[in-house]
């Protein structure tokens, strides 16, 4: 019922010629295995066009990283949301932890770009986890609540459609320390039952949630394994495809196992 979404987040890494490269090997094995999952790459902005061309028609979207909220207009190095679409992308990251620890975001300026984002009918991987010192002090779910909270304001039932959740702890990020299959299993229940509240728990059943933080292919298995868990978000590991794919094909062996 929820296919696996499975998302390489480049961050500010790659040359043109790598991401081209990159993306092309992404999209001949797509294409030449059509897995039952959903995959994305997302460059940064500067490739976002030639990485649209390099994987055209193999089934693999084009997302991108971050955007603006407001209409084109004076915001000098700003991107619009409708720039987006016209490169192509499908989909857009919001919230990440990294935005937010290093410029500025918070949960409202995330809300108005979800908002924003959802109206001009682009897909919106929203990101929320905690801190390690929050876990530590068991706050790991006080915290999600304010994120989905905030992140998720004024959203209507109907836009949960075009929506991902990617938990993503934010000592996991980056670091090879993974949060455990039962750690990442307990965080997204407790997402999705905070969706069923929000909502329906009709509707939250819907909604995929990804895991993000340190996923490689060697424990993409057991955390995909996980009831709640419909997905990746993979950076460090989605910049070499013989370690993205990998992920890919992990997701598409658990979806077809049914
Ligand atoms: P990582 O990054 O896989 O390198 O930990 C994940 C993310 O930040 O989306």
């Amino acid at each position: 019922m929820r296919r696996p979404f499975v998302a390489g987040n480049w961050k500010m890494n790659t040359t043109r010629a790598a991401g081209v490269a990159l993306a092309k090997a992404v999209a001949d094995d797509v294409r030449a295995n059509k897995p039952p999952v959903d995959v994305a790459v997302c460059p940064p902005f500067p490739y976002l066009i030639p990485v649209g061309e390099a994987i055209a028609g193999s089934g693999v979207w084009l997302g991108a990283q971050n955007a603006y909220h407001a209409a084109p207009g004076a915001f000098t190095g700003e991107t619009a949301l409708t720039m987006l679409q016209d490169c192509g992308c499908q989909w857009v990251i919001l919230g990440h932890s990294e935005r937010r620890q290093f410029f500025g975001e918070t949960d409202a300026s995330v809300n108005q770009k979800i908002q924003a984002a959802l109206a001009a009918k682009l897909g919106v991987i929203f990101c929320v986890g905690e801190l390690l010192a929050e876990r530590q002090s068991n706050q790991t779910e006080k915290i999600l609540e304010t994120q989905m909270a905030g992140g998720l304001a004024g959203l209507s039932p109907e836009s949960l459609a075009k929506l991902v959740i990617a938990y993503e702890p934010v000592w996991a990020i980056g670091t090879g320390v993974t949060a455990t299959p039962d750690q990442a299993e307990e965080a997204h229940a407790f997402l999705r039952q905070w969706l069923a509240g929000r909502f329906d728990s009709g509707l939250a059943e819907t909604v995929r949630i990804q895991y993000g933080g340190s996923v490689k292919p060697d424990n993409a298995k057991e955390l995909l394994s996980q009831p709640n868990v419909n997905g990746a978000l993979v950076g460090g590991a989605s910049l070499k495809a013989d370690q993205f794919l990998p992920i890919i094909h992990a997701a598409a062996e658990i979806a077809a196992a049914g």
